[in-house]
């Protein structure tokens, strides 16, 4: 029987890691790619995963690995790379802004890109997107993470509609907090936090559903999406209680 395939950005740690480890036991053919080179060559020899040293936010990089790995097929896309702020700033840090927007959105669209290159030949294939629960709302001190798994939500919406005709799935994941080395560094408090085995799991079932959002985990999911739909104002003058300003001067 053909060997299934997968191809996950950001596999050398985290949830990224998690869904190859997961992909692999289920008896897939796995791709990954993040940039530090060391990491992946020990992947590689753990667990037989095919590596690539790559920065998503390269088009060329992102381009060429994918290319090579989809030689033998590509049944589904991952693009769970991503980075978030550190620290929340009480004033806006373009800088932090304009790499969030390099590594998690233009990320997200040069791996889709590259993903379907082979997926509209082959006329099969799912891509998959991991944005967040921040998504939803405007969350203070970290807007160009909120505004780019929002933009990445909406590039899976409209991508779902584009390629319906060409047999190809969208799912984007929207996950609340999960503990990883990302979470790791933050400093502020995170509600609902589940495993890393946990939230793998989720985004496999999602993916397997071909569902198009996939939200987890549930309660803390729930509130979130109730204060999306409050009146602007009320959401304001919430998220401006000092409770929820965890900024640090730069
Ligand atoms: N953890 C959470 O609570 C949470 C919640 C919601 C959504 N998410 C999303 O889930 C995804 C995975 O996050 P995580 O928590 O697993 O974080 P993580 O442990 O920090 O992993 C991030 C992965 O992305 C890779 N990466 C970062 N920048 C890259 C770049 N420019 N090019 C290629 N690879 C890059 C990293 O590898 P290298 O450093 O080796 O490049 C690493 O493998 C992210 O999109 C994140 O926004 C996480």
């Amino acid at each position: 029987m053909l060997q299934l395939s997968v191809f996950i950005t950001g596999g050398s740690s985290g949830l990224g890691l998690e869904l190859a480890k997961l992909y692999k036991a289920k008896g897939y053919r796995v791709g990954i790619c993040a940039r530090r080179e060391d990491v992946l060559q020990k992947l590689a020899q753990d667990y037989s995963f095919e590596t690539f040293v790559v920065d998503v936010s390269k088009r060329a990089e992102v381009l060429s690995a994918i290319a090579k790995f989809s030689e033998k097929g590509l049944d589904i896309v991952i693009a769970n790379a991503g980075k978030s702020y550190e620290n929340k700033t009480r004033l806006p840090n373009f800088q932090t802004a304009r790499e969030l927007i390099d590594i998690n959105l233009l990320g997200v669209l040069n791996t889709f890109e590259a993903a379907l290159e082979r997926m509209l030949q082959q006329k099969s294939g799912h891509l998959v997107a991991i944005s967040s629960i921040a998504a939803l709302n405007g969350l203070p001190g970290v807007s160009a993470y909120s505004a780019t798994k929002a933009a990445v939500g909406k590039i899976c919406e409209s991508f779902s509609l584009d390629l319906k005709n060409e047999n190809i799935n969208v799912t984007c994941v929207y996950p609340g907090f999960i503990d990883t080395p990302l979470t790791q560094k933050t400093p502020h408090p995170m509600p609902s936090m589940i495993s890393v085995e946990e939230a793998a799991k989720k985004v496999y079932e999602g993916v397997k559903k071909k569902k198009l959002r996939v939200f987890f985990p549930f309660k803390f999911t729930l509130m979130v999406r109730l204060l999306s739909v409050l009146p602007r104002r009320v959401y304001l003058k919430i998220m401006s209680m000092k409770r929820f300003n965890y900024s640090v001067e730069d």
